[in-house]
């Protein structure tokens, strides 16, 4: 299973710094990308055309942040995963922390973005994760497997493992610069892991499973070999193509040389 490296921009950068920034990007990586890794960027929606146009090399795509459960139709300033795809989108996200906690999408309406989207074609990284409170009441169990139940309710049982990650993203770990421990990560991983076998079966082994929440270049090698983490998903860190392509190539035998 190849290490899935990505970026989610938010909502930050103009078109023409975020395709500046993903061109930097593929000059710093693309010849040293090791085979076993992937390299995703997340831009905001009026960037992702040139954005996926510069990230021509092997191993590299775009994604769309989020879009709605529609192919088209009057609903104003939503996107559908036709339009992503359109606009050279590979990846689609479901079930942000952001989109959850700031813009109040429930349990079912991700569970119904992430369906939608593996139907027309995208690729899709379900995030999930618990806030401090739950987290201090002992509750981080009950809140992933809520949220992986609903968020995989209606995606078929036999859907190609590579084409659904999920993102473990602890909500007090995101833009705080406080990163969960190691044993932290590896609990919840392996936790998310059997629940995903306990829906999908054994295919489930392949899905991966990455972590987010203040990755950084100095810390990304630990947080990369831990068991069950299968990728990272950064965003402050990614903003600049310096910081991220040290993050893609971490822990990589080309990053210890260097
Ligand atoms: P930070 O890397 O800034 O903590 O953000 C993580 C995140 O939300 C990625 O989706």
């Amino acid at each position: 299973m190849k290490k899935l490296m990505a970026a989610n921009w938010k909502m930050y950068k103009t078109w023409d710094e975020a395709e500046t920034t993903a061109r930097e990007l593929v000059g710093l990586t693309a010849d040293k990308l090791p085979e076993d890794r992937e390299v995703l960027v997340f831009p905001p929606f009026t960037a992702l055309k040139g954005v996926s146009n510069a990230l021509d090399a092997d191993g590299f795509f775009a994604g769309g942040q989020d879009y709605y459960i529609e192919k088209e139709g009057a609903f104003t300033g939503e996107i559908s995963p036709m339009m992503l795809k359109d606009a050279g989108a590979a990846y689609g996200l479901t079930g942000h922390s952001e989109r959850r906690h700031v813009l109040g999408e429930g349990d079912e309406f991700v569970g119904q973005k992430t369906a939608y989207g593996l139907e027309c074609g995208l690729k899709v990284i379900l995030c999930v994760g618990e806030k401090i409170d739950e987290r201090r009441a002992g509750k981080v169990e009950e809140v992933l497997e809520r949220q992986l139940r609903a968020g995989l309710a209606d995606v078929p049982r036999d859907v190609a493992p590579d084409r659904l990650s999920v993102a473990y993203e602890p909500v007090w770990a995101i833009g705080t610069g406080e990163v969960a421990g190691p044993a932290e990560i590896v609990d919840a991983h392996g936790f998310v892991r059997k629940i995903l076998v306990s829906v999908f079966g054994e295919n489930a082994n392949e899905m991966r499973i990455l972590y987010g929440g203040s990755v950084k270049p100095d810390n990304c090698g630990e947080i990369i070999a831990l068991d069950n983490v299968d990728g990272v998903l950064v965003g402050g860190a990614s903003l600049q193509s310096e910081s991220f392509s040290r993050i893609v190539l971490a822990g990589s035998a080309i990053a210890n040389k260097v």
